[in-house]
């Protein structure tokens, strides 16, 4: 049976920086499961109570701050089980209570919905996104604007191009994607949108990518475009 699910976006964030973390309703049991918890608490609870929902599980697509800053606060407060890529919970030595280590292209199934997992390294070294019939949170690989900057600790802009390679092979076009930021434009375009306007879906030629990706004069500042 197919489970009726729902997605609800927050935007979250303080002065500086702005996240999406999302919450995915299965609309039989009133289970929810909460993508990248971060920033403003009190938002997130007051959306689960408003909803009349009950948090399962929290999904991370990888282990900076700005994705993971409400963990610890929401394994406080519920009985959750957290997931992260084992790649990620081993290079960035993350930890935190009832963490579950996850690998490339498993399946999960949580509150009845299933979820693939896609491990796409290039932000960082064990980048995960989720796919959740057709809707895929992307984190900070894939933007709908752009790509996550491959220059932090263990980025890499040739791994980024493959995990770009990746999606546009094994998504299906009309695959709705969900990143972590937005730098204008919101969330739920379609993959197929993204390969028309998103320059880094359209480059072929990975040494192209690479140095585009990487080039000097790029002074944004979170380096997206
Ligand atoms: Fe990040």
């Amino acid at each position: 049976m197919d489970i009726p699910y729902k997605i609800y976006q927050l935007r979250v964030g303080d002065e500086d920086i702005w996240n999406y973390t999302y919450l995915i309703v299965n609309e039989l049991n009133h289970k929810a499961i909460i993508i990248d918890p971060a920033w403003e608490l009190e938002k997130i609870t007051g959306l689960l109570k408003q909803l009349k929902v009950e948090l399962s599980a929290i999904l991370l697509t990888h282990s900076h701050y700005d994705h993971t800053n409400l963990v610890e606060a929401l394994t406080e407060l519920y009985d959750l089980k957290v997931y992260m890529s084992a790649v990620e919970i081993e290079c960035y030595e993350f930890n935190c209570k009832n963490i579950n280590s996850i690998e490339d292209l498993e399946v999960l199934s949580i509150e009845g919905i299933k979820i693939t997992c896609l491990l796409t390294p290039g932000h960082t070294e064990g980048g995960m996104c989720y796919l959740v019939k057709d809707s895929l949170f992307t984190g900070d690989t894939l933007f709908i604007e752009g790509c996550g900057i491959c220059d932090g600790d263990g980025g890499n802009p040739e791994q980024m191009y493959e995990s770009i390679q990746r999606i546009k092979q094994i998504i299906p076009l009309n695959t709705r994607i969900y990143p972590g930021h937005s730098f204008g434009k919101k969330p739920g375009l379609r993959l197929i949108d993204l390969m028309k306007e998103n320059i880094y879906c359209l480059i072929e030629n990975k040494k192209t990518f690479v140095d585009f990706r990487m080039r000097k004069n790029n002074n944004r500042k979170f380096n997206f475009k």
